[in-house]
């Protein structure tokens, strides 16, 4: 292939690249082979420039409008960053800047959050418009949607002037693994990574869609401020955002090139520490004014550049490919991997989510594999390395009867998934009583897998309404199980009978619904009773509930079945507790643990705090943590949280939990 040629493809294949990612929410490959591409292009159209196309990719900002959006033009055009990959090419940034400023500089050194970007208006203090970037000149009208994300305020707080404001919006780790869950309990595709589900969710046409998704914003940069002076520093403009009630980044950094390299190192450990996702950091010339007078190529401004983190990805066998099934019937392909060592921990498995995905990346059981973690939480088969093929690898075949229960599977042609249609396949009926008992719904404490499958075999239960009719005389006989061992766990079976309304909603898996729309609905409707004479245009009232939220749930009440088993657990003494309202102990019941040192509270002020809403602190990390909060060298502790898979939290993120606490 001749430059010409190469160049060709280049554009043609980071066309196609653009398209999946900004219009389809979709990507082909990773952030770091499509840098790859694009740096090559680059830098082939810097060696040849008279075979650079005017609409070359390398030029332009990436991104469109949607027609569903109403189009915003934007009053400060919304510029890219310029890529880095070393510490070596932030000093020659560092230099060039110094060069055209004449003088040694200062630079505040930020996480880059894996979202998408927002332009914010406050008119007055309030805020009357929020729109996406599109192609940097107009973008899409969102405000509707926006105004649902949490902890982003309507007014702020003592600045009644005119401020735009640029911040990228993007969805917490916990957020994506709880949203991707249930979208595969659906049998939809699940989002590749927050940012598309950031992007998918915040580009709803109906607002409570977006409400239900647990969307979160940080502001990063000062547009434009009519009503008062602007801040000498990017320093100074942070603490000013975040004294008028913006959530602003806490994680920076200031100081000279040398200081700020030395942060970068420390960063490829801390990330994983973060509740959010960040694919890299963002180097910013401190004073303002020396930062715009740096001024703008056609892409990007000169006083700022990216850093982006080296992928994370190891390469590993497939040694096998099995089809899972869920308690809804969704059958699942699992790649079981040849164990290795990814971002901090050891993974053996990864989810191939459905049919299309495997053979879109033809993943072949043999094959050598690039993984990662999705959202650095969710193991991911990035890609086959086809050319290290031996000949021997076997193509995967999609199952189309159910392999638990040997009925007939069926793929609906809206769906990606095949699924097993029969409602008494042990799987399901299995996967649908782990699901029941688990933390975040009935939380049985001592009712694990192996324990439900010798009460499944041996006929004890066949429900989950059966486990609540269970006595110590029925558990004797089980394996491993002593008098003292049948009583706890009888103890803690009682104890489950009054858990709370949106516990036993979770536990039912009503399609669609998460703990956190089953919490919304028990407040709504405290019983079971009431929630079962709900009408449609009353659930639509609620601001959280949309469409597809409430007909899941009336499609699920009027099913018989369903109503039969919601019957059996009361008769069986299930007597839920009504929702409370959040108050001040919002954060009652939950368990953490702090680790590191915290960068602005101590950990004792901390723990009182916690305390003070209601929260537990433990000082080990065990299964029953919920939440670990994890600040500067943090230790064991952290990896054992990662290895547990327990949200692990910075404490920006303990701040708004808290603050949300007293609400
Ligand atoms: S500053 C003129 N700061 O990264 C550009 N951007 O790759 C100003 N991003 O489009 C951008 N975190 O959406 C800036 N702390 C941060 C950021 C950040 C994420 C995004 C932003 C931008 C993209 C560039």
């Amino acid at each position: 292939m001749d430059i010409a040629e190469r160049m060709d493809f280049l554009y043609e294949r980071l066309k196609e690249l653009n398209k999946a990612y900004y219009e389809d929410d979709a990507p082909l490959v990773s952030d770091a082979e499509y840098d790859t591409m694009l740096r090559e292009l680059a830098e082939l159209e810097a060696a040849n420039p008279q075979l650079r196309r005017a609409d070359s990719p390398t030029g332009r900002v990436g991104g469109r409008r949607d027609e569903k959006f109403s189009p915003v033009r934007h009053e400060v055009p919304l510029l890219s960053l310029a890529n880095t990959f070393s510490g070596e090419e932030l000093r020659s940034f560092a230099a060039r800047c110094e060069k055209l400023a004449e003088q040694p500089l200062h630079y505040v050194l930020e996480p880059k959050i894996d979202g998408l970007t927002i332009a914010l208006t406050y008119e007055n203090g309030v805020l009357t418009n929020a729109a996406t970037r599109g192609d940097g000149l107009i973008g899409e009208n969102v405000l509707d949607n926006v105004l649902t994300i949490r902890g982003l305020p309507h007014r702020l707080q003592g600045f009644a002037g005119r401020l735009l404001v640029r911040g990228e919006v993007y969805m917490p780790k916990s957020a994506f693994a709880e949203l991707n869950e249930l979208r595969e309990a659906a049998g939809e595709t699940p989002f590749a990574n927050p940012r598309n589900a950031a992007a998918g969710s915040l580009r709803q046409l109906d607002a409570a869609v977006t409400a239900e998704r647990r969307l979160a914003v940080w502001v990063y940069d000062i547009l434009l401020l009519e009503g008062r002076e602007l801040p000498q520093t990017h320093s100074e403009a942070l603490k000013l955002l975040g004294d008028w009630g913006l959530p602003v980044i806490r994680e920076h950094f200031a100081g000279d090139i040398d200081a700020v390299v030395a942060q970068v190192e420390s960063w490829q450990d801390k990330r994983h520490t973060l509740a959010y996702d960040i694919d890299g950091l963002v180097l910013k010339v401190d004073d303002e004014d020396i930062r715009s007078s740096l001024g703008n190529t056609a892409k990007a401004p000169r006083g700022a550049i990216a850093y982006k983190f080296p992928a994370e990805a190891e390469e590993t066998t497939v040694l096998d490919i099995q089809t899972g099934v869920g308690r809804t019937g969704v059958l699942t392909p699992l790649a079981i991997l040849e164990p290795v060592w990814v971002a901090g921990s050891r993974i053996s498995k990864a989810t191939l989510h459905n049919e299309d995905y495997v053979a879109e990346k033809d993943i072949r059981i043999g094959d050598r594999v690039l993984v990662h973690k999705a959202g650095d939480v969710i193991p991911e088969v990035i890609r086959a390395l086809p050319e290290k093929r031996r000949g021997d690898e076997q193509p995967f075949v999609m199952p189309h009867i159910c392999p638990e229960c040997g009925s007939r599977a069926q793929r609906q042609e809206d769906e990606a998934a095949w699924r097993c249609l029969n409602r008494r396949c042990p799987a399901r009926v299995r996967e649908g009583i782990y699901h029941f008992v688990s933390r975040q719904a009935m939380d049985i404490d001592g009712l694990g897998p192996q324990l439900i499958n010798q009460l499944l075999d041996k006929g004890l239960i066949a429900d989950a309404a059966d486990i609540f009719a269970l006595t110590e005389d029925m558990l004797l006989p089980l394996e491993r199980m002593g008098k003292k061992s049948a009583a706890n766990l009888i103890a803690a079976i009682d104890q489950a009978r009054t858990r709370s309304f949106a516990a036993l909603l979770t536990g039912l898996g009503i399609p669609l619904v998460g703990s956190r729309a089953a919490r919304t609905l028990a407040l709504h409707y405290p019983t079971p009773e009431l929630l079962a004479g709900a009408a449609r245009e009353e659930l639509l009232e609620i601001p959280e509930i949309g469409a597809t939220i409430a007909d899941s749930v009336l499609g699920w009440l009027a099913d018989a079945e369903n109503a039969a088993l919601l019957q059996k657990l009361l008769a069986n003494g299930v007597q839920p507790a009504a929702e409370e309202a959040p108050a001040g102990d919002a954060l009652s019941g939950l368990t953490f643990v702090l680790t590191g040192t915290l960068p602005t509270l101590k950990r004792s002020e901390a723990k009182a705090r916690l305390e003070a809403a209601g929260a537990k602190v433990a000082s080990a990390v065990s299964k029953k943590t919920d939440y670990v909060v994890a600040g500067e060298a943090a230790g064991s502790k952290l990896t054992k949280a990662e290895e547990l898979g327990i949200s692990i939290i910075s404490e920006e993120e303990l701040l708004e939990m808290l603050a949300g606490s007293d609400a």
